[in-house]
């Protein structure tokens, strides 16, 4: 089942307001059993919004959490003030942290708001699969890990012209590994060192924190039942940190790439790309076509993890129903994407992320340094267009807000196979290098890039770029 889309409270002119509120609830995960939840308007993933290009977007956000929270739209090309900057709390409704609120490292207050904040999303960029989180600074991950996460789908003129299967045959994935008790709680390692022994949670400071449930919009292992008809999948990794190789198991007779991308992090690529498999690490959306008309009704196809072991090596069953009639297409040509030119940088930065001692404590650094608020890692003007290395010591899947990049090289190797298009998120392997390229326009201010294995992030591996 999809996530519910979320109805606009008010729609005036060109503005669509909506109200999520953040609270504690449960969420039936297993059958007859509560697990209790963070979520937005208390379910498991978030309420979808979907967003006409052109016209605005508020989300009147109520916190009735009992710590601050801070929401991000992941993908969006934002104003900073609404770009869920981490120490831009949203303190809990109840006033209840009015008067102490622990703004994080360096003791620097940001934009504080009491009970409630609107975010304004101006949405004037290409159709794509958006996501909105938690990013409060410290604590995204345990919020993430406990509900906090929806999608937020962006649609456009271009992409509606195109005959892609749309309605009920456009059907979004959030992919999420989770770990719960034997009482049903979710369990989140965060401070607790015994937790850190427990089988299917590892360690957070290393690899990051895993589970061993596989949940598709919030269900554990499920099965979608389909037509013998096109599908488009809008697949999201919304794990904190593990990294998904997805394969349809049986590939249809003689077929060997059935999985046709037609879209990345930042929308539609300029032509679709026919995968054996599709690579996806946290923050990491992938758009494909699947033929099920290639299988016959009664057959039965499972989506499977292959960098899983055990429970995380399956992922769901799609359960084909009947013949239908399919009058949708993938075309050759899907859009146009304007090429950056490095003739066209005006500079080159390194951007180096890995471990490193921070106050004789492992951590996670960029450059060397833990997060602040106040340490700029890089001040492009305006418009400039810039050519960034990044280097890794481990996986680190990067990300960066406001801007959308294009991968010039991995190493001395042409992009990867899922690197075209339009990204906001880039995975890189242990010793990897990946030179990037993007421009710096859209608005001015101060915002985060990171490493989006969220105990990663959460353990500083993050840094501040403002656009001058
Ligand atoms: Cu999806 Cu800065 O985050
Ligand atoms: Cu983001
Ligand atoms: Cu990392």
């Amino acid at each position: 089942t999809q996530p519910p889309v979320l109805a606009p409270v008010e729609s005036t002119g060109d503005t669509d307001v909506y109200e999520i509120t953040q609270r504690e609830a449960t969420a039936e995960f297993f059958e007859g059993v509560q697990t209790p939840i963070w979520g937005y308007d208390g379910i498991f993933p978030g309420p979808t919004i979907v967003s006409p290009r052109g016209r605005t977007t508020v989300v009147r956000h109520r916190n009735e959490l009992p710590v601050p929270s801070v929401v991000h739209l992941h993908g969006g090309r934002v104003a900073p003030e609404h770009d869920g900057y981490p120490t831009d709390l949203i303190l809990p409704a109840d006033g209840s942290l009015d008067d102490h609120h622990g703004t994080g490292h360096g003791g620097h207050a940001g934009d504080v708001t009491h009970g409630s904040r609107s975010y304004e999303y101006p949405i004037d960029q290409r159709a794509a699969t958006l996501w909105y989180h938690d990013h409060r600074m410290d604590f995204t991950a345990p919020a993430v890990w406990r509900g906090l996460a929806g999608l937020h789908l962006v649609t456009d003129e271009e992409e509606r012209a195109l005959p892609l299967p749309d309605g009920d045959r456009d059907l979004a994935l959030v992919i999420m590994d989770r770990a719960f008790d034997e009482d049903g709680a979710l369990r989140y390692p965060s401070r607790d060192p015994e937790l850190l022994e427990t089988p299917g949670v590892t360690a957070p400071y290393e690899a990051g924190v895993l589970g061993d449930v596989i949940l598709v919009n919030g269900t554990p292992w499920p099965y979608q039942e389909v037509d013998a008809v096109r599908y488009r999948l809008r697949l999201l990794n919304g794990c904190n940190a593990r990294r998904l190789r997805l394969r349809l198991d049986p590939a249809p007779d003689g077929v060997d790439e059935p999985l046709v991308q037609i879209a990345s992090d930042g929308g539609l690529l300029e032509r679709p790309r026919a995968h054996p498999h599709i690579d996806l690490a946290s923050a990491e959306r992938q758009e494909v076509v699947v033929d099920f008309s290639r299988y016959g009704p009664g057959q039965t196809v499972r989506l499977v993890n292959d960098f899983g072991s055990g429970t995380t090596a399956d992922v769901m069953e799609f359960r084909v129903v009947r013949e239908a009639r399919d009058e949708s297409e993938v075309p050759e040509r899907l859009s146009e994407i304007e090429r950056l030119d490095p003739a066209d940088a005006v500079r080159e930065r390194d951007m180096v992320f890995q471990s490193n001692a921070v106050d004789g404590q492992h951590g996670w650094t960029i450059n060397g340094d833990p997060f602040s608020v106040d340490r700029v890692h890089a001040a492009p003007n305006h418009g400039d267009i810039e050519i960034w290395n990044l280097y890794t010591d481990f996986h680190h899947p990067i990300h960066l807000h406001l801007v959308h990049f294009q991968v010039l090289k991995r190493g001395s190797r042409e992009p990867g196979r899922f690197d075209g298009g339009w990204k906001d998120t880039l995975d890189l392997g242990p010793a990897e290098q990946a030179r990037i390229i993007t421009r710096f326009d859209g608005y001015r201010g101060k915002y985060v890039f990171h490493c989006h294995n969220l105990e990663h992030e959460d353990m500083m591996m993050m840094g501040n770029f403002e656009v001058r």
